[in-house]
């Protein structure tokens, strides 16, 4: 990918509960500053039995609540992926295993509990297994303001 945008990509187990939603909350907040154009955001999953999908309805739900478009299909992460993106936002311990272990260079994996420590989670819970898509929301939108917060001082923009 030769361009100077900042890449940012999610990644979840499934890619249709949690990381198309960080990818859209964070989408939707780098456009409220104005920022789209400096941005390439996705998101992808460790697994593949969801490839191809919209997210999932909760997700859709909550995103529609709060009036913030998605058109994502589920993906797996690639290999390509962990040299073409900057920035690459893991939802919790498994999901960060296993992208590291796809032998990804230093310093560009992060977990995205890490973006407000005040929130006191350790990891994004999945909603897959609680159903709580509202709390994963909440949480989602506080972290992509921490994240965003963040690039913009790295990145000086
Ligand atoms: P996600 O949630 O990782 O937030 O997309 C899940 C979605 C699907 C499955 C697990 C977690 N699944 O086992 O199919």
């Amino acid at each position: 990918m030769k361009d100077n945008k900042i890449k940012v990509l999610f990644v979840c187990l499934g890619n249709i509960c949690r990381s198309p939603m960080a990818e859209a909350v964070f989408a939707h907040k780098a456009a409220a500053a104005g920022l789209s154009d400096r941005f390439l955001i996705d998101s992808a999953g460790t697994g593949s039995w969801h490839i191809g999908q919209p997210p999932h309805s909760g997700t859709r739900k909550e995103l529609a609540r709060h009036n913030i478009p998605t058109t994502h299909r589920a993906r797996v992460v690639t290999e390509q992926d962990l040299a073409d993106f900057d920035y690459i936002l893991t939802m919790d311990d498994s999901n960060f295993d296993d992208v590291n272990a796809l032998g990804i260079p230093k310093g560009k994996l992060r977990r995205f509990v890490e973006y407000d420590s005040s929130t006191g989670y350790q990891e994004v819970p999945d909603p897959y297994y609680t159903g709580h898509f509202d709390e994963v929301y909440d949480l989602v939108d506080k972290l992509s303001d921490g994240l965003l917060q963040t690039i913009r001082e790295e990145q000086k923009i």
